[in-house]
């Protein structure tokens, strides 16, 4: 099949941005596709992290330290851009006025009001595509998830609980780094770093809180800085967020966790939806797996937990029986983007990468969180505004 080649641009040649380059030099694995991403130029602050692109992707043409010079490449169609939060405002603004189409990094800006700027650049550019990144709902058994909310199994929605849990943290001889200082990760601290990760199939799914009461906690006070000196650890480690969640249909509580902190969890995203007629659930935990429990007037009650096949959004030489991971989800994530850049909106499945609005919601939501710690209090939030 003759693939349509989109030219890519990096900046940030960081953790993220080599998941790009790695899910791009694997696209070969896609079977369905008539588009590809190419990337043929990256840019980094610090030069030696350009490095690794130019030594390991054949593709990349130029190599800038100035994100400008990068943007005023005429060669590019589009820019993934994973940045440290603080720089999200600027940098993607800048992108979007330069015309290109951008995938960008949560949390989208490093607050309510980075982010606010960033969605007057996209109104102002309606004809580049922007799309904020988060993989997780592109496991399987979370796609499973999605289809039965569309499919309306659950009946009345008795509770539902999504959270993204780590451990490293627990390690308080991990160094202090960009994601542990308020200036450059902002105030939000856990849920800006991992809460649109939670967020995502909520938000997707309509379920927009009128209410949030949120429980902040820091935990590891300082950390070592490498060079033999303990500096303050600024940000928030954990956050519980209890929402009141009320559609046209439905009211219900939803609990969203991001915990830096967690004993035992790598890195487990998880979502649980409880129903009178059916509950499901789905974690990384266990990748493979999704549990289920339907339910009758009096039947029995028991969970029935499936190996959920390798049936990717987009379908890959992998066979059914094997098993889905972190790097398939970044994949898959990448192939719904360029599909829309390709098809605008007749891309050939139906659940399309997180959009500039939800990242939106997400802001709106982490801001009450922040002022429901403050104040103690629970914290209406109005979405006609
Ligand atoms: N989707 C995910 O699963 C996921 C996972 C981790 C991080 N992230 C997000 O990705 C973004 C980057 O995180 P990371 O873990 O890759 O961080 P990182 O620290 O590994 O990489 C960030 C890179 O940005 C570079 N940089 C800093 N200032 C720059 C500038 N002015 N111009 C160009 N480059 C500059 C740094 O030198 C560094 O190489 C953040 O928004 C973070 O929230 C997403």
């Amino acid at each position: 099949m003759s693939k349509t080649i989109i030219r890519f641009g990096v900046i940030g040649c960081g953790l993220m941005g080599k998941e790009f380059a790695s899910a791009a030099a694997r696209w070969c694995h896609l079977t369905q596709v008539d588009f590809a991403p190419s990337i043929v130029a990256v840019c980094d602050a610090n030069a030696s992290a350009t490095q690794w692109f130019q030594e390991n992707v054949p593709s990349v043409e130029a190599a800038y330290t100035d994100y400008k010079e990068l943007l005023a490449n005429p060669n590019i169609d589009a820019i993934y851009c994973a940045v440290p939060h603080n720089l999200h405002a600027q940098i993607y603004i800048d992108i979007i006025k330069a015309g290109k189409h951008l995938l960008g990094e949560k949390p989208f800006g490093i607050d309510q009001e980075a982010n606010s700027l960033i969605q007057q650049a996209i109104l102002e550019s309606p004809h580049v595509i922007v799309r904020c990144s988060s993989e997780f709902p592109f496991f399987p058994g979370a796609q499973q998830i999605a289809t039965w909310v569309e499919e309306n199994k659950f009946g009345k929605i008795i509770e539902v609980e999504a959270g993204f849990w780590h451990s490293s943290d627990l390690d308080p001889t991990k160094l202090i780094n960009w994601k542990r200082r308020t200036a450059t990760n902002g105030e939000y601290g856990c849920m800006g770093d991992l809460g649109m990760h939670v967020l995502h199939l909520p938000l997707r799914f309509g379920w927009k809180p009128q209410s949030v009461r949120a429980l902040l906690s820091k935990i590891v006070p300082n950390r070592p800085d490498g060079n033999g000196v303990m500096v303050p650890c600024e940000t928030w480690d954990n956050a519980i967020l209890a929402c009141e969640v009320q559609t046209e249909s439905q009211q219900f509580p939803m609990l969203l966790s991001t915990k830096r902190i967690a004993p035992g969890h790598a890195n487990t995203w998880f979502i649980r939806i409880t129903g009178t007629a059916f509950s499901a659930e789905f974690t990384t935990k266990n990748p493979k797996q999704v549990a289920s429990l339907p339910y009758t007037p009096g039947g029995i009650q028991a969970w029935h937990v499936a190996d959920a096949p390798y049936k990717s959004a987009y379908a890959t030489i992998t066979g059914g029986i094997f098993e889905f991971g972190f790097s398939d989800s970044i994949l898959q994530m990448w192939a719904a983007f360029c599909d829309e850049l390709v098809h605008n909106e007749a891309i050939q499945q139906p659940f399309y990468c997180a959009t500039p609005e939800e990242a939106g919601d997400s802001h709106i939501i982490f801001t009450a969180a922040l002022a429901s710690y403050r104040t103690g209090q629970t914290i209406p939030i109005d979405w006609r505004n």
